[in-house]
């Protein structure tokens, strides 16, 4: 019977776990034994007794949970202690982070391991279970406006009282990807005025069917802004020279803007200048949801609330589904549980490798790093 290892996830500030009582209980039934390393689900609210009920067999260090293991599943990539204590050939899966945690990578690599980056999972129809970009973009979309808004000095909605009438916040959201829509939708229910803008045409009737307003340089460059693969392309300094006019002006009427533009494998593109930040009202808040991969926002500082001299916080949190930890760990264990039934087959542990999601995700394997795009 293959065994799932699922261990706590030890970088700093990661709250998820890459298994819930909920996907233990069924991954035992679909023929895995699972063990979970003691503690592993503390942070995100689910305690090794849940796990133990599920059928977990919970182990005291993350090396006895896997002395025996065939597979591990983790949040994050593991340490090069824990690479080193793999069997070798087993296989990992987890968010590899595989563009910037290139030492993890290589440790994975070197103790030989199986290991599949799930963000390289492709947007296909029948891997939408499994696509942990979205499972935790969606939320971090979400904590984005509740950070947002706890920040910020005054309500969202707006409201009369007897005392007085207090005006809607004005938010606007830059990059309408998973993150982004969620982002519009949480603060459409929270009852800001909502605008947004991307590069995308797709995400124009996205936005306004939201209840949103778009707004973009819709030329020709727009048009064909988005890839076959759906994604942004890296715009031409021109583009985004238009662009930052355009938005100069709005900015600094907002009251929380949150930004979340990326390109796959690329730095995070500069959306917002210190110019910009320094138009905007004393109170007004940003977040940069962006600041793993270098940030949107000129100013904007990883780990950091960065308070400007006129008044505006850069809020640069990382890790914003770790801060929902025990929704987003709950998402992401259902990807790994879609995932883990490409593994087996007839209840052994038989991957085929000719799948094209295996294929796809697949980064470290015979003691190599094997993905085309990590070469070099
Ligand atoms: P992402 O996280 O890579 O980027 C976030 C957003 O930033 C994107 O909308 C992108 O267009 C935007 N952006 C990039 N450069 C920008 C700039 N200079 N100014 C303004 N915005 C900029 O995107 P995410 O959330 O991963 O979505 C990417 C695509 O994948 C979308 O088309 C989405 O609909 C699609 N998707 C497809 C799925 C499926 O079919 N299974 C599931 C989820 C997403």
């Amino acid at each position: 019977m293959a065994v799932i290892a699922v261990t706590r996830e030890r970088r700093a500030g990661e709250t998820r776990v890459a298994a819930t009582p909920e996907t233990v209980k069924k991954l035992i039934a679909a023929g895995f034994a699972v063990t979970v390393e003691a503690g592993a689900g503390a942070a995100a609210s689910y305690p090794d007794a849940d796990y133990k009920d599920a059928g977990a067999t919970i182990a005291k260090t993350a090396k006895d949970a896997l002395a025996k293991a065939d597979i591990l599943f983790k949040v994050r990539a593991p340490e090069a202690a824990e690479a080193a204590a793999l069997k070798t050939g087993a296989i990992v899966a987890a968010t590899l982070n595989p563009y910037q945690d290139k030492a993890e990578l290589t440790a994975l690599a070197k103790a030989g391991a199986t290991a599949f980056a799930m963000e390289f999972v492709p947007r296909i129809t029948r891997a939408q279970v499994m696509d942990v970009l979205s499972s935790q973009a969606n939320l971090a979309g979400y904590r984005a406006v509740i950070e947002g808004a706890e920040a910020y000095g005054k309500a969202l909605p707006m409201m009369m009282t007897a005392a007085g009438t207090i005006a809607a916040a004005k938010v606007f959201i830059m990059g309408v990807g998973v993150a982004g829509l969620q982002a519009i939708a949480t603060a459409r229910r929270l009852g800001a005025v909502v605008t947004a803008t991307d590069v995308r045409p797709a995400t124009k009737e996205q936005v306004e069917s939201l209840g949103a307003k778009f707004l973009a340089v819709e030329d020709e460059e727009f048009k064909n802004a988005q890839t076959a693969g759906g994604y942004a392309k890296e715009m031409s300094k021109e583009y985004q020279a238009k662009q930052a006019e355009l938005v100069s002006s709005h900015i600094a009427k907002q009251d929380i803007v949150i930004t979340t533009a990326l390109i796959p494998g690329r730095p995070a593109p500069k959306l917002i200048s210190a110019a910009q930040v320094a138009s905007m009202k004393p109170g007004s808040v940003l977040v940069d949801l962006a600041i793993e991969q270098g940030g949107n926002v000129e100013g904007a500082k990883l780990g950091e609330v960065v308070e400007t001299k006129n008044g505006v916080k850069i809020l640069g949190r990382p890790n914003l589904p770790g801060r929902i930890a025990a929704d987003a760990s709950a998402l992401y264990a259902r990807n790994l549980l879609a995932f883990s039934t490409l593994l087996l087959k007839d209840g052994q542990l038989a991957p085929d490798y000719e799948d094209e999601i295996l294929k796809a995700a697949l980064v470290t394997q015979g003691g190599k790093v094997v993905h085309p795009q990590l070469q070099g």
